[in-house]
């Protein structure tokens, strides 16, 4: 890991902190934050660790008027033995400077974003809870800050990572969400900018979202943007099916979030010699799969989400409940194992896990 200074400036008060068996996702945030200055011609500077606080913009800034910004999510776990443990860093780093690259931003120096973050946990490290199902979640962002109206490129950006103590992603916890095949809106196209992180793939989903909460549905699986027939993702994780036996994932098309639990899972599937194929998986083929009595299992998967089974699929007016409504067997085996692994309960066979 890269040793670049970080200038570190602590808080003078510390806030309380959440109740965590009542913690919910995203809602506080820990007293610290990190942040870096890039301008043109000098490239990153300023590293420093600061009191969480509000940030003074520009209106004119870049971000505010064409949405140049990328994110990441990440969490960090403490085991019973005091040990801060993060889950794959170094790939969320990695498939941020391919969402920088893909918004015409700066990249960052993966190493020193590493021992930023590094830095910033150790001085929050009391911040993260450890009940069953709890973590602290990490979400490195940067946006465009130069005051500019024309549509160009930034000049000017600003890096920041934030910390907050959360809980389970969905309100139902581990039990299965219901869900609401999108046939009206899009989320991404190839060729645009649905394999990067960036905040325009998530304000365009709001609308079908709201429509899909009106309906008691808790989230929207994305259909492929040119023949309405492929399916992409739900937006907030990818989505796996177990149909007779195998278990199929739609494969990265440019328009699908790569997500990183979604390769760990495949690992783990292909570990456990489990049949499982990365492929085109079209909703009438899953509408085929259940009237065959053949659809085992449907399940999300996600940094936010971790695995959230899928107990119904809403598709043009056509229910499908899936094993009855109730985790599957295979989910609950993935949602055990991938947990163990974070938190410290099992052995980390893959070396992913990163201990502080
Ligand atoms: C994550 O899983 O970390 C995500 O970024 C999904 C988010 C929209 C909550």
């Amino acid at each position: 890991m890269r040793n670049l200074p970080i200038q570190t400036i602590l808080s003078d008060s510390r806030k309380e902190k959440p109740n965590p068996e009542t913690l919910v996702f995203g809602r506080s945030f820990t007293d610290h934050m990190f942040t870096a200055e890039y301008d043109e011609g000098i490239g990153w500077h300023s590293h420093r660790i600061v009191p969480y606080a509000p940030v003074t913009l520009d209106p004119a800034a870049i971000v505010f008027h064409y949405g140049q910004t990328v994110f990441e999510g990440l969490k960090a776990y403490r085991s019973s033995d005091g040990t801060v443990r993060l889950f794959r860093p170094e790939e969320n780093m990695k498939r941020m400077n391919q969402s920088l690259d893909r918004l015409c931003m700066p990249k960052i120096d993966e190493e020193m974003a590493l021992q930023a973050l590094t830095e910033l946990i150790q001085i929050e490290k009391d911040w993260i809870p450890t009940l069953k199902g709890t973590s602290l979640y990490i979400r490195p962002f940067v946006i465009a800050n130069e005051a500019f109206l024309g549509v160009a490129p930034s000049k000017k950006y600003q890096f920041f990572i934030i910390l907050s103590p959360v809980g389970s992603y969905y309100k139902e916890g581990i039990h299965p969400i219901k869900i609401l095949v999108e046939n009206e809106f899009v989320r991404a196209v190839k060729g645009g900018t649905g394999g990067a992180k960036t905040a325009g793939n998530y304000a365009s989903g709001l609308k079908a979202q709201e429509v899909a909460n009106e309906r008691g549905l808790s989230q929207v699986l994305w259909l492929d943007g040119v023949e309405r027939k492929y399916i992409e993702e739900v937006g907030s994780m990818n989505i796996f099916f177990k149909i007779d036996g195998e278990v199929v994932t739609p494969a990265i098309n440019g328009s699908i979030l790569e997500g990183i639990t979604r390769k760990s899972i495949l690992h783990l599937l292909h570990h456990w010699n489990i049949p499982v194929a990365e492929r085109k998986v079209s909703i009438e083929e899953i509408q085929e799969a259940f009237e065959a009595g053949k659809l085992e299992e449907v399940f999300g998967t996600g940094t936010a989400a971790v695995i959230s089974p899928v107990g119904e699929l809403n598709w043009d007016g056509y229910k499908m409940v899936v094993n009855d409504g109730k985790t599957g067997p295979l989910a609950r085996q993935l949602f055990n194992t991938l947990t163990n692994i974070q938190t410290g309960l099992a052995e980390d066979p893959f070396d992913w896990v990163l201990e502080l």
